[in-house]
C-alpha cells in the first residue's frame, strides 16, 4: 500500500494522520513545500520518501513534478486532509490512474455555491443564495431574497469578509467596506443554532460520526474579541434535536458523491425546528476537533482515517463517552502574554475533568485571533454529563482570564 501524502506535516494535524497512515501498514511519500530536513522527527520516521516542491498551491507545477518523481510508478492512494489541497489531490488521482474521488466530485465539497446547487437539487435545504459580482447584483439579490441576509466572499475561510446585513442603512455600510471583494455569495441569514456534522466514511457510509455544537455561532465569535468560544462535541447522538441535522449529513454525502476519507460539516437548527445546510468540506474541521471527537470516545481517529482510506475498514469503538469542550481564550492587551488570572481555581473545580491545557504562558507572543481561532491557546474538559460538560466550559470561558502587554 503506497499512499501519496500532500503536506505531511502541516498543519500540525497532517503530523498525525502521516503516522497514522504508517501504522496501518501504508508506506507512506509525502509532498511538501518545507524542506526535507525542517520536518520534524516525528513526520521524517514515519515517511519512505519525500519531495519538496517550491509551491505547493502550485497544482501544474505540482502535478508535473510528481509525475517526473514518479518516473512511471504509481501510488494505491494520494490524499490531503487539508482543504487548500484536495482539489490537488484529486488532479494527480485523475492524472496517474489513481482510485479515490473524481476532481468534478470534490470540486462539490469546495465551491460553496456549487454545492448548494447541487444539494437544492437533490431537494436538500440550503440557505437560498446568489452568486453576485458588484454592487448592482448585490442590491438585486437582496430584493429576491429579502433582508436579512449574509455577505461572504466565494472562496472565503475563517468568516473573513463575512458580514449580516439587516437592512439599507447595514448595506450601505457593507458595501463600502467590501469593494475590494470581486465575487461573493449572498444568502439568506439563518436564525438559529449552529452544529457540525463530522464523518469518517467509507464509499459514502459513514463508519464513525460525531456532532458537536459552537457557543456561540461562529461568525459572532469572529467578531466580537471579548467571546472565550466553546465548541463541544455531543455524546448522545440519539437526542431528538439532533435527528433532522444527522438525517440532512447523510443526504449531503449521498448527494455530493462522497467517497472514502474525512467530512466536515456546518448546519442550523432554526427555532421552530427546520434544519439547514450550512456548508461541507472532504476533510477534517479545524482547532483541534479531531483531538475532541478522540477524547469524546478514546480512540485515535488519525490512525483509524487511515485504516478507512487504505483498507476501507474501520476498527475502533463509536461508543461515545463524553461530551467533550474546548475553550479558546484571547489575552487581553496586546504582544506578550504577562499573566493568567483565575487558572489554579479552574483546575481545581475541574479535576480529572480537564484533559489538556495548551494556553500560551507568560513570556510567549500573542497569537492572531483574527487569523486562528485557536487564539491564545484553550483548555479542553469533558463529562459524561451534557449540563456539567457545558458548566466546565463557561467556567473556562468565564473565570480564567488572560493578559498580555509585555
Ligand atoms: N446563511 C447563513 N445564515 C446565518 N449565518 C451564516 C450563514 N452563512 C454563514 N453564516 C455564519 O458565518 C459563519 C462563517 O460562514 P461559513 O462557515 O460559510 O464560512 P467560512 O468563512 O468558510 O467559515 P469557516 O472557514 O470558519 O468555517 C458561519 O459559521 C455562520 O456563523
Ligand atoms: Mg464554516
Amino acid at each position: 500500500m503506497d499512499v501519496l501524502f500532500l503536506a505531511p506535516a502541516y498543519p500540525s494535524e497532517m503530523r498525525r494522520f502521516t503516522r497514522g497512515f504508517a501504522e496501518v501498514g501504508a508506506r507512506v511519500w509525502g509532498v511538501g513545500d518545507s524542506p526535507k530536513a525542517a520536518l520534524p522527527d516525528d513526520v521524517k520516521r514515519h515517511l519512505t520518501g519525500y519531495l519538496q516542491v517550491p509551491r505547493i498551491m502550485d497544482e501544474a507545477d505540482v502535478t508535473a513534478r510528481v509525475e517526473a518523481w514518479l518516473g512511471g510508478r504509481r501510488p494505491d492512494r494520494v490524499e490531503a486532509l487539508w482543504e487548500p489541497l484536495v482539489l490537488l489531490a484529486a488532479r494527480l488521482r485523475e492524472r496517474l490512474g489513481v482510485a479515490g474521488m473524481s476532481y468534478d466530485t470534490v470540486l462539490g465539497f469546495r465551491d460553496k455555491q456549487l454545492m448548494k446547487e447541487r444539494l437544492r437539487a437533490a431537494g436538500l435545504r440550503v440557505p437560498h443564495s446568489r452568486r453576485v459580482r458588484g454592487e448592482a447584483e448585490v442590491r438585486q439579490a437582496i430584493g429576491e431574497i429579502g433582508y436579512p441576509v449574509i455577505f461572504k466572499p466565494i472562496a472565503g475561510a475563517g468568516s473573513a469578509d463575512t458580514w449580516r446585513i439587516d437592512g439599507p442603512e447595514d448595506l450601505e455600510r457593507v458595501l463600502k467596506v467590501t469593494r475590494h471583494v470581486r465575487e461573493a455569495s449572498l444568502e439568506e441569514f439563518v436564525e438559529g443554532e449552529e452544529f457540525t456534522y463530522d464523518t469518517v466514511s467509507i464509499d459514502g457510509v459513514p463508519a464513525f460520526e460525531n456532532v458537536a455544537q459552537y457557543l456561540p455561532r461562529p461568525l459572532i465569535a469572529r467578531q466580537e474579541h471579548w467571546i472565550s468560544p466553546l465548541i463541544v462535541t455531543m455524546r448522545d447522538l440519539h437526542q431528538p434535536k439532533l435527528r433532522g441535522g444527522i438525517q440532512l449529513g447523510r443526504q449531503v454525502l449521498k448527494a455530493l458523491g462522497m467517497g472514502t476519507g474525512f467530512t466536515h460539516m456546518e448546519w442550523y437548527l432554526k427555532a421552530n425546528g427546520e434544519v439547514v445546510f450550512g456548508e461541507i468540506g472532504c476533510r477534517p474541521g479545524g482547532a483541534h476537533l479531531v483531538d475532541q471527537m478522540n477524547y469524546t470516545c478514546d480512540i485515535d481517529l488519525y490512525r483509524e482515517t487511515a485504516r478507512a482510506i487504505c483498507w476501507k475498514s474501520f476498527e475502533a469503538p463509536t461508543t461515545r463517552k463524553y461530551n467533550v469542550g474546548i475553550v479558546f481564550k484571547r489575552a487581553k492587551g496586546e504582544g506578550r502574554i504577562t499573566a493568567i488570572h483565575g487558572l489554579d481555581g479552574f483546575k481545581q473545580r475541574a479535576g480529572r475533568w480537564l484533559v489538556a491545557d495548551e494556553l500560551l504562558r507568560p513570556g510567549q507572543h500573542r497569537r492572531d485571533w483574527k487569523q486562528t481561532l485557536v487564539s491564545d491557546g484553550f483548555v479542553l474538559l469533558r463529562h459524561p454529563d451534557w449540563e456539567q460538560a457545558l458548566a466546565l466550559g463557561m467556567d473556562a470561558a468565564t473565570n480564567i482570564t488572560m493578559f498580555a502587554g509585555g
